[in-house]
Order: structure tokens, then sequence, then C-alpha cells
């Protein structure tokens, strides 16, 4: 609403007209860019970071310029042949009034949203609009608190809009209300993108109108197919399942139950009162997945939650990895997670989960097979949620305690060296349960040391990959040994 008001209200923005956008990675900077592409105004906005430079780019925002560079206004008046821009949105303080007052054109509108300047009582320089240019203010807490039909106007075009989908939703980062410090701290840092939310536990529930639908929860009526259920994460899985209500389990692998612990493991879970049924089935045989799905179908539950855990490793570097080792780690991963969903995909699931790795994400020595596989996987994951369909894809790091890691040492020790550590399983399922709730289409989940995690990966320009990369630009702490972060 505060660009809105802003550049509709305000600053009357017409079509062919041009706007200087301060701070355009925040959260009224990016809704300031939206409101005047949609106007048909021409934007040039400022960033203060490579990374935010580069998504306003992607927004569509003519020019952007740096905004930690003194003389935004000389570039400001290169980009527009010395004529300036017709509006200045301006948040900035101090010498930047003047600044941002020097590049407007005839007939220019500087809008004021920032406080400081205004109760400090600063003086402005009034040369700067001798040319029928204007000062204004938008104060937001003073248009809420007057007449409540201009803000209901304005929620009603915008809601209109939305829906229209001419505006979308920004993006925000969103924090515990318990870790509001946090957030604040990003705030002061500059480092975040769009909005920064604080949430509480209990959902919203609007006073007039339905209540939001419950969060993701286990049906005790339904059923629950895990593949690859015998390896150490699936039975810390069907443990969680059970424990969260599940009646009705199918677990699914090569060789199902086929040793004593395996039988031991089955019997476990039906002395807490659940049936378990036990389908060997391969996951990369459309036969096998189809044998399955009909067995999973026979029982009286509806399934409800499909987990895909199949996988096979085997690591080799790029140059050894012939067809056959690529096959056989993509085809029970990659092939497996599409025959479940094509044979699931007219079913009404409530999660569709696949158990991915950071390997897709910032790949790993010798697991091209594996990292293409699990990139799959996240693909695959944006594909359902396009359809309408759930999924959850879950970008692991190491797990500890049980699983192909926790049985083989030196890959341990070869991770922990990274600067990876384990998830503990009980940090795995609440993750797991978290993410569920929440909603979420793509976690990534690591324990990382990120000074020697930083150490491994290459530089680039004096400066490391892992520094400049996008996904980290977001990330809150710094870079030293200390900070070791659960996800
Ligand atoms: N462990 C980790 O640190 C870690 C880290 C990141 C991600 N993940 C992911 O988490 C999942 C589980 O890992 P984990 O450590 O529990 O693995 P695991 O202990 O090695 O178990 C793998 C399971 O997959 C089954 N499997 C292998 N090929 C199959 C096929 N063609 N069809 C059906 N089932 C097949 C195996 O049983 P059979 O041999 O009897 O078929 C076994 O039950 C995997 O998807 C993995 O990518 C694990």
């Amino acid at each position: 609403m505060t660009a809105w008001h802003a550049l509709v209200n305000v600053a009357r923005m017409r079509k062919g007209e041009s706007i200087l956008v301060h701070a355009g990675a925040g959260g009224v900077g990016m809704a300031a860019i939206q409101i005047a592409h949609h106007l048909g105004a021409e934007v040039i906005a400022s960033a203060g970071s490579h990374t935010k430079r580069a998504l306003l780019e992607t927004l569509g925002v003519k020019h952007v310029i740096d905004s930690r560079r003194g003389d935004f206004a000389e570039a400001v008046m290169e980009l527009t042949n010395r004529r300036g821009v017709d509006v200045v949105l301006n948040a900035l303080a101090a010498e930047a009034i003047p600044m941002g007052l020097s590049c407007l054109s005839e007939f220019g509108r500087f809008i004021e949203i920032g406080k400081r300047d205004i109760y400090q009582n600063s003086r402005i320089p009034l040369w700067n609009l001798r040319r029928n240019a204007s000062f204004h203010v938008v104060a937001m807490d003073a248009v809420f608190s007057g007449d409540e039909s201009l803000t209901r106007d304005m929620l009603g075009e915008i809601a209109e809009l939305v829906e229209k989908r001419a505006l979308t939703p920004l993006p925000f980062r969103s924090f515990a209300a318990c870790r509001v410090d946090a957030a604040f701290r990003l705030m002061a840092s500059g480092k975040h993108i769009g909005k920064v939310v604080v949430s509480f536990p209990e959902a919203f529930v609007p006073r007039q109108g339905e209540p939001l639908p419950p969060a993701f929860a286990i049906q005790p009526d339904g059923c629950y197919l895990i593949t690859g259920a015998f390896g150490g994460f699936g039975k810390v899985l069907a443990q969680w399942l059970v424990k969260s209500g599940a009646k009705h389990l199918v677990l699914s692998s090569r060789s199902g139950a086929s040793t004593p612990e395996a039988q031991a493991f089955v019997k476990s879970l039906e002395n807490a009162g659940t049936e378990v049924r036990v389908v060997r089935a391969d996951a990369g045989s459309e036969k096998d997945i189809n044998a399955l799905l009909a067995e999973v179908s026979a029982g009286k539950q509806p399934l409800r939650g499909v987990f895909h855990l199949a996988m096979v490793i085997d690591d080799a570097p790029l140059a050894a990895l012939n067809r056959d080792r690529l096959r056989s780690v993509i085809t029970p991963k990659a092939y497996g997670a599409w025959l479940l969903h094509k044979g699931t995909a007219h079913l009404k699931l409530d999660c569709f989960v696949m158990f991915s790795s950071v390997s897709s994400i910032f790949g790993n020595p010798a697991q091209g097979n594996y990292g293409a596989a699990n990139s799959f996987l996240d693909s695959l994951a944006h594909h359902r949620h396009a359809l309408g369909l759930p999924a959850l894809t879950m970008n692991w790091g190491v797990l500890g305690g049980a699983g192909y890691v926790a049985r083989n040492e030196r890959v341990a020790e070869f991770l922990a060296k990274q600067g990876t550590y384990e998830l503990s399983p009980g940090e795995v399922v609440s993750l797991l349960e978290s993410s569920l709730a929440a909603g979420n289409t793509q976690v990534v989940a690591i324990r990382v040391d990120w000074a020697k995690w930083e150490a491994i990966l290459p530089q680039r320009a004096g400066q490391s990959v892992a520094r400049a990369h996008p996904l980290f630009s977001r990330r809150t702490g710094g870079w030293g040994p200390d900070q070791r972060l659960a996800p």
C-alpha cells in the first residue's frame, strides 16, 4: 500500500514517465517496481549488492544502479540524457535528499517515504524544485488512522490486481516470533530481499470467513508408501510415521524384509499397532512400480502419502561415468520418482516426498550421477507443485545415526573434512515434519561449518564461489568457524 499510495495517489504516475526507486530489492522497492511497470513507467532502481542488482535485472528494471555509489544523481542524469526522472521514491536520509531532488525533471515529484529527516526537521534546498517540481510526504500510519475509505479503496484496487496476477506477492523471509532478534539483525544488515516477516505458531484465522485448513497431519485411516524402506532413513521414517499415528504402511525395496534384522523391524512396527505390508519392487522398473501401486490400491485404505527414498550410490569421477554407472544410480531415484508420480497423479495424496541431497544444489566430487538423479527429483517437485499436486523435495546434507553415510565411515570422515556434519534422525524427522506442515516444495537442510566448507569450494576473482553464490546472500551470521548452523 505504501508503494501504491506513493505512485498512484500522490505521484499520479502516468504511462511513459520515469521513476527512480531506491533500495529496489527491498519490500517497498520491489512493490514500487511492479506498480511502476504496471502503470507503464520506466524504472531506474538502485541496490547495494551485486546479487540484488542481478535480481532487479531479472525483474525487467531498465536501469540498475549501485546505491553504494555516492553520486547516484550523476548516474541518473546520464541515463536520462540530463533530463532527470519524473518521480523519485525516496527512503534515503541526509544528503541523499538534495541529491535525489537534483535529479528531478521539470514537473518532477519527490516522494519521501523515510521518516528520519522529517522527524529531525531537516532543511530542504528549494533550488532544485524551481521548475514546477514538488515534494510530498507519504506517512502510511497517518493514512491508516485517517479516513478509512482511502485504505479500503487501496486494498480493493491492489487485491483486484493481485487476483488478475497483474501484481504478484513479494518474496519474503519468515522468522519465528521467538527469533525476532534474527529478523531485526537481517534487516539491519540490509541483506534481505523483499519482506521480512515475523510469524507466530498459531495459524492466523480471519475473523470473518473460513478458518485455514489444518497443517499437514498423518491420517490413521490412510496408507503410506515408503520406497527404500529398509535403508537407514527408511526405518527412521517408518518409525516416525507410526509415532505420528499412521496405521497402514507399505514398505518397499528390492530385497524387502529379507534379513532377520529387517523382519524384527517390521515386527516392532506391528507391535505398535500398525499394519505393515512388505512389497519387493525395483523402483526403476515400470512393471514393479505398477505392481506395487496395484498392491497398495488393493488395500482398504486410500494412499495418502508417498515417500521415495530408494537409492543406489556408485561414485566415480566424471571421466569414469559410463552409461551403466549413470543408469544404475539415476534409474531407481529419478525414473522411480517419475513412475510413482505418473502412477499416483490421479490420487488425492496429502504428501509426495522425495529424499534428495545437497549434491544437486552444490555438486559433490565424484557424484555426477547421484547429483543428476537428485536434481531430477527437485525439478519433479516443482513440476508437481505447478500441477497443483503435493510435492516436497528435501535436499539433505549428511544424515547421521543410520543410513548410507553412517555405514561408511570414510565417507563421513570425508564430509566432515569438507565441513558438513550430521543431522540426527530426530532433527531429520522434525525438519521433515515442519517442512510438510509449512507446505514447502523444496527445503535444503545441512549442518555445516561454513569456514571449512568455503575453503573447499573453488575461488573466482579472489572470492570464494560460496560467498558470491546467490543462495547465500540471505544467510544470516558470518563465515567464521563458530557458525555451525542448523538449516
Ligand atoms: N544417508 C545420507 O547421509 C543421505 C544424505 C542425503 C540424502 N540421502 C537420501 O536419503 C535416502 C535414504 O538414504 P539412506 O542413507 O537411508 O540409504 P540406504 O541406507 O543405502 O538405503 C537405500 C534403500 O534403497 C533401496 N533400494 C536401492 N535400490 C533400489 C531400487 N532399485 N528399488 C527399490 N529400492 C531400492 C535399498 O534396498 P534394496 O537394496 O533391498 O533395494 C535400501 O532400502 C536416499 O534417497 C538418499 O539419496 C541420504
